[in-house]
């Protein structure tokens, strides 16, 4: 036994209004922590010990997303006879929509890559950590897991492919990020949503998923706030989120650009020029949950650039 390698991956907002399962961003905390080690009296990956997962998370490599996202990597590279175990320390909610099992599974990638001594590039990880992430839902998208391991605001335009592009940030931009305490399984949200999409919805939202990419590269934030518009998805899953039209115009009177679901929901996010607006919007956002007597928790951050980081 050694004393192994530790690191941390962030949790990540996905869709960003207009880009579902194509945009996300990550932000500093909450997050994941992973320690992995060699131990020489196993043969092939063990999970050694979970925490903060309240007993509701499998010690089974093939049912946990950070243990198939290790294992899909060890194969990748002829590791996986290799003796070694893993620590899961989660930190963070799972079903919240802040990319919970994408943090676990990112982390679980880096962890292996660094106790090997990097056989591959960060970049390189993203398809191992997608694999791990899909256990989760069933579906094979890196709108959580490309911000939580490359970190910053992370455009996919093919899942399949994984053809992922990192968009530039506005100086300043900051993050309100407010988790109700209700649970919402990402495959419960996802089946709720329409196969059908109008050409007339589909116009606006391309238009504002350009616009939004435009806003980024030339850090206007007036553009910014008009692209921030969702006109398929939030439709559609806000009443899964209670009081989310209030929490959304508190959010917007109080100077947000804009705001809408965190992935799958129930978190909503808002984005904010800079970091007093994104308190005081945070604040207003909390306020209506407390009002409705719904515990909340509150994450303002700036957009984390560096995704899973060793610790
Ligand atoms: N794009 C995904 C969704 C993110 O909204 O369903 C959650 O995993």
């Amino acid at each position: 036994m050694n004393s192994g390698v530790k690191v941390f991956a962030p949790a990540s907002v996905a869709n960003v209004a207009c880009g579902f399962d194509i945009l996300g961003f990550a932000i500093d905390k909450p997050g994941d922590e992973i320690i992995a080690r060699f131990n020489n009296s196993i043969s092939g990956l063990q999970i050694s010990k979970i925490t903060g997962a309240k007993g509701k998370l499998p010690y089974a490599i093939e049912k946990n997303t950070a243990g198939v996202a290790a294992q899909s990597l060890l194969e990748h590279i002829g590791e996986a006879e290799r003796g070694i175990e893993i620590e899961i320390h989660k930190k963070m909610p799972f079903g919240s929509g802040l990319g919970s099992s994408a943090a676990s599974a990112a982390a679980a990638v880096m962890a292996i890559n660094e106790l090997l001594r990097r056989p591959l590039s960060k970049r390189e990880l993203l398809p191992f950590a997608v694999i791990g992430e899909q256990c989760a839902d069933g579906s094979y998208h890196a709108d959580n897991v490309a911000p939580s391991l490359l970190g910053g605001i992370q455009l996919i335009r093919h899942n399949p492919s994984l053809d992922v592009h990192r968009l530039p940030v506005p100086k300043g931009l900051y993050a309100s990020v407010v988790y109700p305490h209700v649970q919402i399984l990402t495959k419960d949200a996802r089946d709720v949503l329409s196969d059908v999409v109008t050409l007339e919805q589909c116009i606006q939202q391309t238009g504002n998923i350009a616009a939004l990419v435009v806003a980024l590269y030339n850090g206007d934030l007036d553009l910014l706030q008009r692209a921030l518009e969702d006109v398929i998805v939030e439709p559609q899953r806000s009443k899964l989120i209670p009081h989310f039209a209030e929490v959304k115009d508190a959010a917007l009177n109080q100077g947000a650009l804009g705001c809408s679901i965190s992935g799958a929901g129930p978190s909503i996010f808002a984005l904010s020029q800079n970091s007093l607006v994104a308190e005081n919007v945070g604040i207003a956002m909390q306020n209506i949950f407390q009002a409705a007597k719904i515990e909340s928790q509150l994450f303002i951050s700036p957009i984390n650039q560096e995704g899973t980081i060793l610790c």
